[in-house]
């Protein structure tokens, strides 16, 4: 008898920040969230996870809750954690929010992993300098700057993912 293997038209991808608690669970919220409406909630596997570990088995930042929640996005459930060895078998794709985080996963996976590592701005029609600025030591309003680049990113990488399908 032959081994299960994952649905074909699968597919698994993890955001990932410096914390795990600002930027990546918006955009696994944001991006959980337009995969529902785009009823590809089967085929399509979502987490994050940071780099660094400060912040692991805390919930994503208050003021990425809210903005979320303003709008329409929940990001009820998430819990941070960090980047696993692992990680670069088990996903198809590894979404960083800015460079210095994509350089820390390269540095993690050497030369193994099947993951292909990208940024997630690369999706961006307005890529700008192609990072997500880290909001944590700002204010709120640089959660609403950092909300938009997610989400016009997130909408373009919805299409790019359903072509992989
Ligand atoms: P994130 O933001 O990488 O978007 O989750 C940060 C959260 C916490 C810290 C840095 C960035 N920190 O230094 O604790």
């Amino acid at each position: 008898m032959s081994t299960p293997r994952p649905d074909p038209r699968s597919v698994s991808i993890l955001f990932v920040c410096l914390g795990n608690i600002c930027r990546s669970p918006l955009a696994e919220g944001v991006f959980r969230h337009r995969v529902g409406l785009a009823g590809l909630d089967a085929w399509v596997h979502i987490e994050s996870a940071g780099t660094g570990g400060w912040h692991v088995g805390e919930p994503p930042d208050p003021r990425s809750v809210d903005v979320a929640r303003r709008n329409g996005v929940s990001l009820d459930g998430q819990s941070a954690r960090r980047v696993q060895p692992d990680d670069f078998d088990a996903f198809d794709l590894i979404v960083a929010m800015d460079g210095s985080n994509l350089r820390d996963l390269r540095r993690a996976a050497g030369s193994g992993g099947r993951a292909e590592l990208v940024l997630l701005r690369d999706f961006d029609p307005d890529p700008g300098d192609g990072d997500v600025p880290d909001p944590y030591y700002g204010g709120p309003d640089g959660f609403d700057r950092v909300f938009d680049m997610i989400d016009r990113s997130c909408s373009a990488l919805i299409e790019h993912v359903r072509q992989t399908m």
